[in-house]
């Protein structure tokens, strides 16, 4: 079993390399203006198109579109796997890495910490009467909190960190597993959690490794705080809950997925025991290998809003290359599971008894997006199909599916095969569908940028775009800023290896204006609002036909919202 690094050591490592040596070795270079130029080492071509950019760390070939940063570019020029390139970068700086995990000691003086403070956390809430108050409000049972061990971090900056002194453990231990936190001046440290309700989070021998902490209705944001990666802790490879629920799951055969700590308590303490909820992140490729183990089937069930929707869609290419079922319950618009749970019970066993299947619902999306009568959108459709089941690695089961979307699109199979094998291996990315330049733009601006995310966030809906592959990049961005990290080209490919190609052609793009930003922004909402308006009159269109009077009022009214919305932003 190869160790597992953590995201720093994984940052550290590509950090101590300089992608235009490394190239360099492999091919040709020379500088031109910031950028440095060679043949490309991705296809055959006789004028330089390869170019490598040093202060972002990236590469992009602007013929044939490839891209990517030192790691995928081992792995795609050496065919080393992941593992490989990260060993023989190591190697070439002079890093240090564990061959069979940290040693052991480390990690025992780790978990102690996590124990230490676990109990300090539960004790707490045994005596606080706002904590037990506001479970109780939200309708979690004592058992339901001792199972899970929930905890209370009192308001505060030193009640861990004076307990800890007294017990002799140093405050940089705390600091190292995330509970403590580096003041800004001096060396001091304070307590990371004040005044939240804690969630601890286990591996799968039950060890406590993380913890995720939530403030009280009206209190500062974020709303929740989390505890960072640590050898003993890789958030992308452990789901939460998963040590109380694996057996239920095992029996099941069938996993549900949910988003959020409290969804999945809500859910375990009605009696659906078979859960699990990714950790702060959207699903990862870790995770679904992880449920597989467990389950050949997963029921996603997030919140029914537009991020949660858009991060159903990339859960379910993850969960189906990992061979798993899936299907996805919708929930009544604006809910999540926690809150429907709390509404009436048999409301959330209705829509598990209907879930829908990963095909008929990823087509219902696409039969609102592209207009599948004409011969433009469906080609978009058949591709984005065929872009999903591409993931699933077993011909046989490929070769079902692909025959239910035929019948679907009312098509032969062999045109949704055709486009499945454009996907090719797993070291060619896919050839993207061209985004609109603005989307590029925009994703461009924010990747030379970060500090802008949050503005964008605030003005710009992930379901106003129309590529699904910004979309994907975009919403990973907002969620990177929201925990308050940060993010560069480099990591976002290591996020997504499968999107390096975009992500170095955005980041390639050249340095815009601020003004500009303001305008692509403007530029993706009004044609939102079109697309949006044109959606709608095709189904007042449809209600005339079928003389549903009521409801075609009722688009109509919502056209001339949108219509006069449109006025005013042009
Ligand atoms: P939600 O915002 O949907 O919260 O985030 P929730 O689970 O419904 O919580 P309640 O019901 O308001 O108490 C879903 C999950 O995303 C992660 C957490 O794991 C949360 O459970 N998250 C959310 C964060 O890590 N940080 C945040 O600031 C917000
Ligand atoms: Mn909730």
């Amino acid at each position: 079993m190869s160790p597992r690094l953590s995201q720093e050591l994984i940052d550290k490592i590509r950090e101590s390399n300089d992608i235009v040596e490394l190239i360099s070795e492999y091919i040709p270079l020379k500088r031109r203006g910031k950028n440095w130029f060679g043949l490309c080492p991705f296809h055959t071509e006789k004028t330089p198109s390869f170019s490598v950019n040093q202060e972002k760390q990236i590469y992009h070939c602007f013929g044939c579109g490839a891209g990517g940063n030192i790691f995928t570019f081992l792995m795609e020029h050496e065919k080393m796997g992941f593992g490989e390139a990260l060993r023989f970068l190591a190697r070439r700086a002079n890093i240090q890495i564990p061959q069979y995990g940290v040693p052991r000691q480390e990690n025992d003086l780790l978990f102690k910490a996590n124990q230490f403070a676990l109990s300090f956390y539960q004790s707490k809430l045994n005596s606080s009467s706002k904590a037990k108050g506001y479970l109780q409000e939200r309708g979690y049972g004592e058992e339901l909190w001792q199972e899970f061990k929930l905890g209370y971090a009192p308001p505060g900056w030193d009640n861990l960190l004076g307990e800890a002194k007294r017990r002799f453990l140093p405050p940089d231990l705390l600091f190292k597993v995330g509970l403590a936190v580096k003041s800004q001046k001096g060396s001091g440290y304070y307590d990371r959690f004040r005044d939240r309700l804690i969630f601890p989070i286990f591996n799968l021998s039950g060890g406590v490794v993380a913890f995720g902490g939530r403030t009280f209705p009206g209190a500062e944001e974020p709303k929740y705080l989390n505890t960072n990666e640590t050898p003993i802790y890789h958030k992308g490879s452990l789901l939460y809950a998963i040590f109380n629920t694996k057996e239920h799951i095992r029996k099941k055969g069938w996993a549900l997925v949910v988003e959020g700590y409290t969804d999945l308590l809500t859910l375990y303490q009605a009696g659906f025991r078979n859960v699990v909820a990714s950790l702060g992140t959207s699903l990862t490729s870790g995770q679904a290998k992880l449920l597989s183990r467990y389950a050949s089937k997963a029921v996603i069930s997030y919140d029914a809003d537009s991020a949660g929707e858009e991060a159903s869609q990339r859960g379910v290419e993850l969960l189906l290359e990992a061979g798993l079922e899936v299907e996805l319950i919708t929930l009544p618009p604006g809910e999540d599971p926690d809150g429907l749970v709390r509404k009436g019970k048999d409301r959330f066993a209705k829509c598990v008894e209907e879930p829908e299947n990963f095909l008929d619902s990823r087509l219902r999306r696409l039969k609102a997006k592209h207009d599948t009568t004409t011969v433009a959108g469906k080609m978009r459709t058949i591709r984005e199909i065929g872009s999903t089941l591409a993931y699933i690695k077993d011909p046989l089961r490929r070769r079902l599916w692909v025959k239910r979307a035929a019948q679907s699109l009312h098509i032969e199979e062999d045109l949704i095969s055709s486009s499945l094998q454009q996907k090719g291996g797993e070291n060619t990315s896919p050839p993207l569908r061209v985004p609109d330049r603005a989307e590029v733009a925009v994703l461009g601006y924010l990747l030379s940028h970060p500090q802008k995310a949050g503005w964008v966030k605030e003005r710009l809906e992930i379901d106003e775009l129309r590529s699904s592959q910004v979309a994907q990049l975009l919403s990973s961005i907002y969620q990177t800023t929201q925990r308050g990290e940060e993010f560069s080209p480099a990591s976002l490919i290591d996020e997504h290896p499968e999107l390096s190609g975009l992500i170095t052609q955005a980041s390639f793009g050249g340095e815009e204006p601020e003004e500009a930003l303001t305008d692509y922004v403007r530029a993706i909402k009004v044609e939102a609002l079109k697309r949006k308006m044109a959606q709608l009159k095709s189904q007042m269109e449809e209600l005339e036909e079928r003389g549903e009077e009521i409801k075609e009022e009722e688009l109509m009214r919502e056209y001339q919202r949108l219509s006069s919305q449109l006025k005013e932003s042009a």
